[in-house]
């Protein structure tokens, strides 16, 4: 008998014509993420799930599933999942690392180039044809990209990824992390690392590429932002909450930094609104990954995860070995 498996919200018909061919796939074909009730509904029965970041899975929702082996997030942050209460109840929980570094990173790059060169305002501008003739001093003055310092919170992978770009616009590159890179790896992406208030203060661009957990929450906030030059710039393409958004509200209000671009927030899609009355500030919703054959990548990988941890296997991207006693 196949096992029965839960996919949460739409993917790829690819992504469940592969799931098909090992489990008794009960589809959620809507891009909408379940109300809870429904997903724990839908779970009680399962041996396994495909989840996205949009779905909490914790104690309550496993309490109602005691058949369930694995959980496996679309998505390579996973603060959707109480990790611990999955752990003790003896699931394995996976994640997608690696497929979307690149485009990810290509992402924090439009952000940067955006929000330096102010090119969301702008356009605007120029459609509401308020554009009236070529200007020297136009009031449109950027900020520089190249030889800037970039400033990187968090340096995994894609942290990485991003510092290896700087290289083309001849930056130079500082880091924070709570574990220093090895030196070939520092060498690999030029950077430096530095105490996390020296990369506040340094950085003409600080992106954010921290995990969010309660030990990241408002990491960056009234205190952080006061620190930042007034010609810096804020990019989070990591997750909402890091950032303390009202803070961040108030900085941009009274021009404390000269600009952010934010692809997460808090209480996301419900931002807050006063972000939207602000032109120094570019708005996204959350697509860092989203070119669609990244998005493929990830879903086939989480496919991966589940296959591998319903037959028997070590799932690639096991985030909780202990579950299998190792
Ligand atoms: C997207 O936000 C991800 O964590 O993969």
């Amino acid at each position: 008998m196949k096992a029965k498996v839960l996919v949460s919200r739409a993917v790829f018909p690819e992504v469940i014509e592969r799931l098909g061919a090992h489990f008794e796939v009960d589809y959620h074909d809507v891009d909408a993420a379940l109300p809870p009730a429904q997903l724990a509904a839908r779970l009680a029965d399962k041996q396994g799930a495909i989840t996205l970041l949009s779905d909490r899975i914790d104690a309550a929702v496993l309490a109602g599933a005691p058949g369930l082996k694995a959980v496996c997030n679309v998505a390579v942050g996973y603060n959707n999942f109480d990790l611990a209460a999955i752990t003790q109840a003896g699931v394995m929980a996976t994640n997608t690392p690696g497929v979307l570094d690149d485009t990810t990173a290509d992402m924090a790059w439009a952000l940067i180039m955006s929000s330096a060169r102010r090119i969301v305002s702008a356009d605007k501008w120029v459609r509401a044809g308020e554009w009236l003739g070529w200007k020297f001093h136009d009031g449109w003055f950027g900020n520089d990209v190249h030889h800037a310092t970039l400033g990187i919170l968090g340096m995994g992978r894609i942290g990485q990824a991003v510092a290896r770009r700087a290289a083309g616009f001849e930056m130079r590159v500082i880091y924070h992390n709570r574990t220093r890179l090895a030196a070939a790896d520092e060498r690999a992406c030029r950077a430096a690392w530095v105490e996390k208030e020296a990369l506040l203060r340094q950085a003409d661009f600080l992106v954010l590429l921290l995990p969010y957990s309660p030990a990241t929450h408002h990491a960056i906030g009234a205190a952080e932002l006061a620190l930042m030059k007034p010609t810096a710039h804020l990019i989070n393409v990591a997750r909402g909450g890091i950032v303390d958004d009202a803070a961040l509200i108030a900085a941009l209000q009274q021009q404390q930094i000269a600009g952010a671009a934010l692809d997460v927030f808090e209480n996301e899609p419900a931002l807050d609104k006063r972000f939207c009355g602000l032109d120094n500030v570019v708005l996204t919703p959350h697509i860092g990954s989203s070119s669609r054959a990244t998005r493929m990548s990830m879903a086939m990988l989480a496919a991966d995860n589940l296959i591998a941890a319903l037959s028997g296997q070590r799932p690639p991207n096991l985030l909780n070995p202990e579950v299998l006693g190792a």
